[in-house]
């Protein structure tokens, strides 16, 4: 399968190196980690629906003037995206109270929060991406104080945008986390945004059931995982109603061996 060089290798995805300089091929695995990876699985399907869903958002973000890395999608798991030098921040925006912030301060999951909190989480493996503040970020120069107000000013929109965009297919979108990295054109850099936007990073609940249709299912050992990834596609308007025909399709061709 892979004639390319491989950059990295994350949790959830593989970056090869693209086809033109500056741009890379994002590859979306079936694997799903919990707990920093304490927990291991793999959701068969996940993948080809996480590289729509998150093609989907990341153009209509693009279309709002949201700059982000996505470039095109080149198939059901691989997306053309542009390099970046990845900024060591997770970035959480929450609108509703639900997993840690729940556990560490107490509130109750599914508190409306009475206004949304940005929290930033320092990407880093062996020591479990522990919660920092402004501070540390400044003082150890991950992000500059100019870049870190356009990440919050970023995940603003992108929170507005995503509120109503799936207001508007019934879901609340509880929380969820961003990631964004620099652009450098010679001496210049900007931040765009990163990463994908799928039910792997995001917690989405039916607003009239409350069922969660995110990786909480995977965490909590819910169960249909890959069929709440499949609603959120087929509300999105990726999957027509009751079709799972490009899941079949893949199943079919990995079966052929292509
Ligand atoms: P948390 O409640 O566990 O802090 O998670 C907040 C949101 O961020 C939730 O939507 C899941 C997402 N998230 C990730 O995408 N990756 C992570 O490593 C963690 C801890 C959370």
């Amino acid at each position: 399968m892979s004639r390319r060089r491989q950059i990295y290798e994350g949790k959830a995805k593989i970056l090869y190196e693209g086809p033109e300089p500056g741009t890379l091929i994002q590859y979306f695995k079936d694997d799903a980690t919990a707990f920093n990876a304490q927990k291991k699985g793999t959701i068969s399907g996940k993948g080809v629906l996480n590289n729509r869903i998150s093609e989907h958002v990341f153009t209509l973000l693009g279309n709002i003037g949201v700059p982000t890395h996505f470039i095109r999608r080149l198939n059901m798991r691989e997306q053309l995206i542009r390099q970046v030098e990845i900024i060591p921040i997770e970035v959480v925006v929450r609108n509703v109270a639900a997993g840690s912030i729940s556990k560490r301060l107490g509130i109750e999951e599914g508190t409306q929060l009475p206004r949304t909190i940005i929290e930033y989480y320092y990407k880093d493996d062996a020591l479990g991406d522990p919660m920092v503040a402004d501070e540390h970020i400044a003082c150890f120069g991950w992000a500059s104080q100019e870049e870190m107000h356009d990440i919050a000013d970023m995940a603003i929109r992108v929170n507005d945008f995503l509120c109503g965009l799936f207001a508007g297919i019934g879901i609340r979108l509880v929380d969820f986390k961003l990631e964004f990295g620099r652009l450098w054109d010679n001496d210049f850099s900007r931040v765009i945004l990163a990463d994908e936007i799928s039910p792997d990073g995001c917690r989405l609940w039916d607003m009239t059931s409350g069922e969660k249709l995110d990786k909480d299912r995977f965490r909590l050992d819910l169960g249909g995982e890959v069929e709440a990834y499949q609603e959120i596609a087929r509300r999105l308007g990726l999957l027509p109603e009751g079709d799972t025909t490009v899941l079949d399709l893949e199943k079919h061709r990995r079966r052929r061996g292509k």
